[in-house]
């Protein structure tokens, strides 16, 4: 917040600042939802909906399902919500009970543990290091995993990393969170935006398996607050429940939109934007380390890349801001494991922006690793 307070009162100098701090696509929706939408309203769909969503929205997102891994889920076990925060805060308010504990990776998206602690709970952190590409291992879990612990949440993707689990690790974990009957929830927010090795879902592991996913990045809708859950079928009953008395549903116009989000039209272009992130992921990485900053971990997926820099992440943001004008977010939003010595850049802006801020970067970096007068 710091960052961004100062990146706008910079812009509202007149300086020209490259915002490389904000987690979200700088697409918009695809035109085809936008007329879906703007349909909707006309036609006055407008209403709540059934509290886990339109019937028909459920169907789409288990074909979804379907045609991406050839995993059959039935409809029944899908909820839509809003955002896949509204889907971390229902699947944790389901399971989390006062004094519970739940294991969230460190460094790791902020709102878990903010989440866990909104629900009594706990979120103990699991410091993970680049040598397990900022994932949990099976190793950390069973070592964490005490009497008061409750299940595992993690991100693959990972915010801010972009860091993938792999599929033989997940399935390890999933099977021993089985064995102590405890809850695996994975966030597969980012799970569209994977590059260069085929997606993976933690649908069809093991045991109590809650899923949560959005339309915010991959689909590009950010601000329309829709996501979804998979959970097993014999918690959709209660997830009802506290769907109805904490939201009454997701929003209306954005639900009946995002029918359009699967057909062939609306998939090309999504597709088309991955290979665009993809791009820009590998201009930028290499980019910062000719710079002299360190991304220890390659990031698989998401639009992050986290870079260690030579002492605090948050002066070197603050004086990256000050004096090039690249913003960027300081690492320690994202925990206490080694975070203050990393900062998160989005690579959420066209090719000619990230190459500038590549300039600006190296000739910052320039005088702060190696000063004229060293
Ligand atoms: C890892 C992760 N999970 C969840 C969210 C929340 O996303 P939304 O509620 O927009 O779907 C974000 C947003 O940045 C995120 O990075």
């Amino acid at each position: 917040m710091d960052v961004l307070a100062r990146a706008h009162r910079l812009e509202a100098a007149g300086r020209r600042v490259i915002h490389m701090e904000i987690g979200e696509p700088d697409f918009t929706a695809a035109p085809q939802v936008v007329a879906a939408a703007a349909r909707a309203l006309r036609d006055g769909r407008t209403a709540y909906t059934a509290a886990l969503g339109l019937p028909a929205l459920r169907q789409a997102i288990g074909e979804h399902y379907r045609a991406r891994f050839g995993t059959r889920v039935p409809d029944s076990r899908i909820a839509v919500t809003a955002g896949a925060s509204g889907g971390l805060l229902l699947t944790l308010a389901l399971y989390v009970d006062p004094g519970d504990e739940i294991l969230v990776p460190d460094p790791g998206y902020p709102g878990y543990r903010h989440m866990v602690r909104a629900f009594e709970g706990t979120a103990r952190p699991l410091k993970v290091s680049p040598s397990s590409n900022f994932q949990p291992t099976l190793e950390m879990v069973r070592a964490a995993w005490g009497r008061r612990t409750r299940g595992l949440l993690l991100g693959t993707p990972a915010n801010p990393t972009g860091t993938l689990i792999s599929k033989t690790e997940l399935a390890k974990i999933a099977h021993f969170v089985a064995e102590r009957g405890g809850v695996l929830i994975v966030d597969e927010i980012y799970q569209g935006l994977i590059y260069g090795s085929e997606p993976v879902t933690a649908l069809g592991l093991p045991g109590e398996v809650a899923i949560v996913n959005s339309f915010s990045k991959y689909f590009c809708m950010t601000g329309w607050r829709l996501g979804w859950v998979v959970l097993p079928q014999k918690r959709m009953r209660d997830f009802e429940k506290l769907a109805q008395h904490l939201f009454i549903c997701a929003p209306a116009i954005a639900q009946h939109a995002a029918l359009s989000c699967f057909s062939k039209e609306s998939i090309g272009i999504f597709e088309k934007r991955r290979a665009e992130f993809q791009r820009r992921r590998d201009f930028f990485v290499p980019a910062l380390q000719r710079a002299g900053l360190v991304v220890p971990a390659p990031p698989g997926g998401a639009f992050y890349a986290y870079a260690r820099c030579p002492g605090d992440g948050k002066r070197f943001a603050l004086e990256l801001l000050e004096h090039e004008g690249v913003a960027a977010t300081p690492g320690l939003d994202f925990g206490s494991n080694e975070s203050k010595r990393y900062v998160r850049f989005a690579y959420t802006r066209g090719m000619a922006d990230l190459e500038e801020a590549a300039e600006r970067l190296k000739r910052f970096c320039e005088r702060k690793i190696r000063p004229p007068s060293a």
